[in-house]
């Protein structure tokens, strides 16, 4: 039972399928997979028949550019990353009923029938138009096989299908300059054949059903998006692509097209289903007192909302969604998280780095979830998390109970004592009834962040009322007021164990273990009846442990060595300066000379002083470039190039009679010119 949706007997619940062309990251987490596991865990506890639905998106464009430059297959790509995908979610606790993937037959054959009866039902529009095509690759480029400069906001690296810097929805036709990913040549526009689902059609029922059915009940950043969208007049979408990585168009005279991935992978969710439940899968999409909830990032409601949608209304005998309840998105450090730039925590690594620590990421994402508004992930903010809410108000709460009940009980739980209760007790009883209602709205209403404060609420009441009835104190002096307040403390204990299993799974485990109590349904909650008298206690364990500066200053180095990296990689050659005439270049004299001597110039650090012979005589010459060339003596005999007339100048007290040239490399390093082979010194340079 729910306290919103009494009328709902089942739930599907699905999650945005990750594209198979990298590993899970934090930002995936908080957006999609995190709020969606803690939905569907807590509507299983609440006694709801749930199906939650999980995949890789293994089609699309991007898998075969990736499969492209590492000389590989598609199929290599997905086996790849699926399996880390899979295995990452399964150790972070997502309890999906199934995890499947789209280069799977099931879904193939679903994604190709859907097509066909919509096709032999006449809902596309077929048309011929002009798209580009590589005449060396002899290929047409689709989607990200092109780039060029977005007509918008001017970003040369712009795709055919977007602009991920504005992020306008794009045509490949709308790029300015277009280049092909394939040879960089410039493309030419050739026909082609396609299908397209006629979107304009259904602004009418989509502006009843989304603007006006769901105004108040879905959330305003989803509602707003699909406003705009629909305000601005829904253009016919094409549904297939020359390409020969997806599901092949179910069609005699298709021969290489595919469905487009976006047409495909949502389909991913009925598929995936039929492998979960066989013959019985179609009460989870197309009974009418089935609730479909689509948990997805910001990037994705077009196509949840809108194009999805017309899709299972085009076909006729499916459910729509409830409800699509989209995140924001998640940064790191500041920065906007990006694969190809490898700004990002990965799940995986995450999990090696962290063992046994699941929770922690869990709480931390949960409780900063971009709900509302894009939001940052720290490293700093992550131990803080941890010190000192989930080790110091759960994680203590929890261990100065058991300990308590150890010391004083030998681990059994102690009566309950109702007889000497106080209006503290029947305070802190009363407050905790409402919790799991308080809890549960919040979550069904999707807003997690929320419902998690909540809940570490009740592990803060638990806390002050252990404070304030004192029983290491009370012990010595009233034992039936130590036992009540050990009492109703270890029932605070087991509120919090079936409280906490949607958000904190695996602590809820070990709480469970502690306390030899059984995992139960959410209505049983808010009670102070879970643990009976004199059951026996397990010995305590730390919920949490402390996290200590040198682990996050281990990922806090690894993210400085990340963007030092990705600065080398944008690195780009200064714009020239501007142009200078011959005979100004020619005022400026370079000539080759010897090293005779070169040592450090004493209480300058970046200095060394070189004795050059320069033909005529030596000179004195002064170069910033002690921190490249730490042995200055090794420098001796070695040719150099310097300006000859430059005036001279006095650096810490030395003169200079001249400038040492050098190139400056794109790290910053400062490396000697020197002639290719050895020349006359004093010869000039031009
Ligand atoms: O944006 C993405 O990562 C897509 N792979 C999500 C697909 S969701 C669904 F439609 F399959
Ligand atoms: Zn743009």
């Amino acid at each position: 039972m729910t306290y919103t949706h009494q009328e709902a007997k089942r739930y599907t619940i699905t999650s945005a399928l990750p594209y198979a062309n990298g590993p899970v990251h934090i930002g995936h987490l908080a957006g999609v997979y995190v709020p969606a596991d803690v939905y569907a865990r807590y509507l299983r506890s609440a006694g709801e028949e749930v199906l939650f639905i999980g995949g890789s998106d293994e089609h699309g464009v991007p898998i075969t550019i990736k499969a492209r430059k590492e000389g590989c297959t598609p199929q290599d790509i997905v086996d790849r990353y699926h399996t880390i995908i899979k295995d990452s979610f399964k150790e972070f606790g997502i309890s999906f009923d199934i995890y499947s993937r789209t280069s799977c037959l099931e879904h193939h054959k679903t994604a190709a029938d859907f097509f066909k009866k919509l096709y032999d039902e006449g809902k596309f529009v077929e048309k011929v138009s002009q798209q580009y095509y590589d005449e060396e690759a002899h290929q047409f480029l689709a989607d990200r096989y092109i780039t060029g400069t977005c007509p918008k906001c001017g970003n040369e690296h712009a795709y055919g299908d977007q602009c991920e810097a504005c992020g306008t929805s794009l045509n490949a036709t709308d790029l300015i300059n277009p280049k092909s990913m394939l040879s960089g040549a410039k493309p030419v526009l050739k026909e082609t054949r396609h299908w397209f689902l006629p979107l304009d059609q259904d602004e009418a029922w989509l502006r009843q059903w989304i603007l006006e059915k769901h105004q108040k009940d879905w959330k305003s950043n989803v509602y707003g998006q699909c406003k705009s969208w629909i305000d601005a007049g829904l253009q016919p979408r094409a549904v297939t692509r020359d390409l020969d990585w997806g599901v092949k168009v179910p069609l005699a005279d298709a021969e290489g097209k595919v469905l487009y991935v976006w047409f495909d992978a949502p389909i991913g969710y009925i598929s995936f289903t039929k492998q979960a439940c066989g013959s019985d899968w179609e009460k989870w999409w197309k009974s009418q007192d089935t609730q479909l909830v689509h948990f997805i990032g910001k990037d994705n409601i077009v196509f949840h909302c809108i194009i999805f949608p017309a899709m299972l209304k085009a076909e006729g005998s499916f459910i729509l969604p409830t409800n699509v309840p989209a995140n924001e998105f998640l940064n790191l450090e500041g920065n906007k998280i990006s694969t190809s730039r490898n700004w990002a925590v990965w799940l995986h690594e995450y999990l090696r780095d962290f063992p046994g620590k699941q929770d922690v990421l869990r709480y931390t994402l949960c409780s900063n979830a971009p709900e509302t508004k894009d939001n940052d992930f720290t490293w700093k903010d992550f131990q803080l998390k941890n010190n000192s809410e989930l080790v110091s108000i759960l994680g203590n709460f929890v261990n100065r109970t058991l300990v308590l009940t150890h010391k004083f009980y030998e681990g059994k739980v102690p009566a309950a004592h109702q007889e000497v209760w106080t209006d503290v007790e029947r305070d802190v009883v009363k407050e905790m009834s409402t919790f799991p209602e308080r809890i549960g709205r919040s979550i069904e209403g999707y807003r997690f962040r929320e419902a998690l404060s909540e809940l570490m609420n009740l592990a803060r009441l638990g806390n002050k009322y252990l404070t304030e009835t004192e029983p290491w104190k009370l012990i010595k002096t009233d034992e039936a007021r130590t036992a009540a307040s050990l009492n109703l403390s270890l029932q605070i204990c087991a509120n919090l164990a079936i409280l906490a299993a949607p958000f904190l799974p695996f602590s809820a485990e070990k709480l469970n273990h502690m306390l030899d109590f059984k995992p139960c349904s959410w209505h049983s909650a808010g009670g102070i009846d879970l643990l009976p008298e004199g059951v026996q206690l397990n010995a305590p364990e730390l919920l949490f442990e402390k996290i200590e500066d040198s682990a996050i200053e281990v990922q806090m180095k690894r993210l400085e060595d990340i963007k030092r990296q990705n600065e080398l990689n944008n690195w780009q050659p200064a714009t020239v300066k501007p142009t200078v005439a011959f005979d100004d270049f020619g005022k400026i004299d370079i000539r080759v000379g010897t090293v005779l001597e070169c040592s450090k110039v004493p209480k300058a650090d970046k200095l060394l002083q070189f004795k050059i012979d320069d033909g005529m005589g030596t000179r004195t010459i002064v170069s910033g470039i002690a921190k490249f060339y730490p042995d200055p003596q090794a420098l001796v005999g070695r040719q150099i190039c310097f300006i000859a007339n430059f005036a001279p100048r006095k650096l810490k007290g030395v003169e200079s009679q001249g400038m040492i040239l050098s190139a400056e490399d794109r790290d910053g390093r400062l490396v000697l010119l020197s002639p290719s082979d050895i020349v006359t010194p004093g010869c000039s340079v031009g």
